[in-house]
Formats: C-alpha cells, structure tokens, sequence
C-alpha cells in the first residue's frame, strides 16, 4: 500500500503546532510554538490573546514544519485540523488555515476531536493492539473507554463534575503556584510527604470519577490553615492531593482490569506526563500483566503529530469534511463514538 502522508494542524488551546504523519505512526516533521511564557504573566490562558498569537504564528509554523521534512503541501495526501473541543477563536485559526490549505492545494479536509488525538499520541512509534483500555486525564476530560478498534469505542465512564486536570490546576493556584499548574504540583510533590489528610472520592462501584469534593477539601484545608496562622507545607498538600486523586484513577482502572479482562491498556491526555500517575499505572499494569503504554512527554501535552495520527483512520475510511466545517468549543468523546457507531453500521 502507498505511504500516506498527513499534514495536521492543532490551535485548540495555547499551543500553534503543525505536523506531517507518515501512514499515522512517523513523524516526518513537528514544530510545536508555545504561548506558555506569554500566559503565565496573567496565570492562565487568555482565549483573545491566544488566538492573536495562533494568527502571528501560523505561518512561521507551516514552513518551519515545511522546511523540516523537506516536503510540500502538494505532496501531502490530506490536511488534518483540530476542530473541538478548545477555545473558539484558536480553534477557528487552524481551521481557516487547513480549508484554504485543502482548497488552494485539493487535498481532502479531515475534522479531528482534540481528545481523540491524546489516545492517537499512542501510535507514534507504537503499534495499538485491541482491544485496549484507554484512559484518558486531561484539562478538559477525564474517561475511561474501551476501544475494540478505531471506529468502535465503548465509554465505560467519565468524571461526573471536575476533570482532572482542571483539579490539578486549582490545586496549583490556591497553592501560589505558577501557571501551568498541574507540572508544578507534579514536582512539588516528589518533596512531600503524607500529612494532611483528604477525603477519598466516594463513587464506589462504577467507572465514574469525582474530584469536585477532593478539590473542596484542599481549598478548605489551605484556608483554614490559613486562618490560623499555621504555615502550610505545600509539597505535603501537593503529595497528598495527587496521591487522592491518582489513587481513585487506580481503583476505576483496576476495576476495568478485572471487569473486561483486557489486556492493552493506554494513557492519554496532558495529565498522563505526571510522574507519579504513570508510575502507579505502569505498576499496577504489570501486577495484572497488562501490557501498558505511554506517549513520551512531547506528544503527551498538546501538538499536531497525535492529530494527524488520530486522523489516520479517519483517512482510511474517507471520512472528510467540507467546507462549512466549524469550531465547537464544548465537544467530548461521546460524539465522535456515536458518529462512529452510525457510520460502521
Ligand atoms: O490534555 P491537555 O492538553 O488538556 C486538554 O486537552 O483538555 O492537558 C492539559 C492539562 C492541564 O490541566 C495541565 O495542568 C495538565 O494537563 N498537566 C499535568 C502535567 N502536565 C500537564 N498535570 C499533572 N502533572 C503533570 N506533569
Ligand atoms: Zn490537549
């Protein structure tokens, strides 16, 4: 079969990336611009600014990537984008960047749902047997899913208020931490020791995940410390946050483990670089002789090489888009299942 060659564009949040994927598993070139520094002096991300500097930055991305594998757009099979979920006007840059790219140069238009390129981030150099269990921890999500194949996707259960992420980030903030939150929390916490004691999440028997009462409970402890006048250890509530919280990913993990039997299992999404979760998750893989993947860290904070990697078997199918094709902000794995369900049937 021929090789097939994806350009991807992701904008979905602070980051301006561009990449071209060879047959959904090589990355022939990425280039991954990062607003980070910019954002930090307001401590978070600021959607009108993000969206000037996706504008500024687009092109310098686009032949950068371009000179780094030495290829054209016209040698390219299809231009892949981001579409949702993210913040509007970032989204809506890599769009307009991929139609006149699609139009200007007749390659095929591919949607990509943003979630669904964390799980892909796990074909780059790795082939994906299923069926696997994936799951997925980032700022937006937190779910577990059952895939039997690309096009076939069983969502056995997502957080029923806060992601995780988000919870790594408030944590950080109430703490004084810089922004990005949930790296500094990562490294805080290799110097913290368990002291303070938080509740355990109490959804028992289902794969369904809570974090809102966890995120409470370190808000109301900081304060009350706060309060009166005792110094907080902040390494310590940062140990003991992440050991909650990576300790009720486990469980639901374990239960699948059990449950399903499955015997692949995959991380993804931008909590999946901590420390901590993957050393917890590589363990208890190997206590059920599950075999257990990870993204190295590059491709686990957003870029468009695991864009063009989830676009692969949409390529494959020929599952394009046309031109109305339109940013959503809120969009989360459920509809890219169903669209998926209809269309295999
Ligand atoms: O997956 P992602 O790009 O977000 C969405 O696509 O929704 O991940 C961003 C999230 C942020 O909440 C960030 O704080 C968190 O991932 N994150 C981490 C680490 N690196 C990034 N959380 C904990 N430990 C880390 N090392
Ligand atoms: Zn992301």
């Amino acid at each position: 079969m021929k090789d097939v060659f994806i350009l991807a564009i992701e904008t979905s949040c602070d980051e301006t990336s561009m990449a071209i994927v060879k047959n959904g598993n090589e990355v022939v070139a990425m280039t991954v611009l990062s607003q980070m520094d910019t954002h930090a002096t307001f401590g978070g991300v600021v959607p009108e600014i993000a969206s000037r500097m996706h504008t500024e930055n687009i092109t310098i991305v686009l032949e950068e990537t371009l000179a780094k594998s030495q290829m054209n757009v016209s040698d390219v099979d299809a231009i892949a984008v981001t579409y949702a979920p993210g913040l509007l006007g970032s989204l809506l840059v890599g769009i307009e960047c991929a139609k006149v790219l699609s139009m200007v140069y007749e390659k095929p238009l591919i949607a990509v749902n943003h979630t669904m390129g964390h799980i892909f981030a796990n074909q780059i150099g790795n082939e994906m047997r299923y069926p696997l269990l994936s799951l997925i921890v980032s700022g937006g999500h937190t779910d577990l899913v059952l895939m039997y194949s690309p096009y076939d996707i069983e969502i056995l259960g997502s957080s029923i208020d806060d992601s995780i992420g988000e919870v790594f980030d408030k944590v950080a903030r109430v703490l004084g931490l810089p922004y990005p939150g949930g790296p500094n929390v990562d490294r805080l916490a290799l110097e913290g020791a368990e002291t303070y004691h938080l509740p355990k999440p109490m959804l028992q028997n289902d794969y369904n995940f809570s974090f809102s009462g966890l995120k409470s409970a370190v808000i109301n402890l900081v304060h009350n410390e706060e309060q009166r006048g005792n110094e907080i250890r902040k390494s310590d509530v940062a140990y003991c946050f992440q050991n909650a919280a990576i300790d009720e990913l486990k469980r639901k993990v374990e239960l699948a483990f059990q449950k399903t039997g499955v015997k692949e299992f995959i991380l993804a999404g931008g909590v999946s670089a901590n420390q901590y979760l993957r050393k917890v998750m590589s363990d208890l893989s190997n206590e059920y002789q599950v075999n257990f993947h990870v993204p190295v860290l590059k491709y686990c904070t957003d870029n468009a090489a695991m864009i063009g990697a989830a676009a692969y078997p949409l390529y494959l199918k020929k599952i394009f888009s046309n031109y109305e094709l339109n940013a959503e902000s809120a969009c989360d794995i459920s509809k890219y299942v169903q669209f998926m369900k209809e269309f295999i049937q």
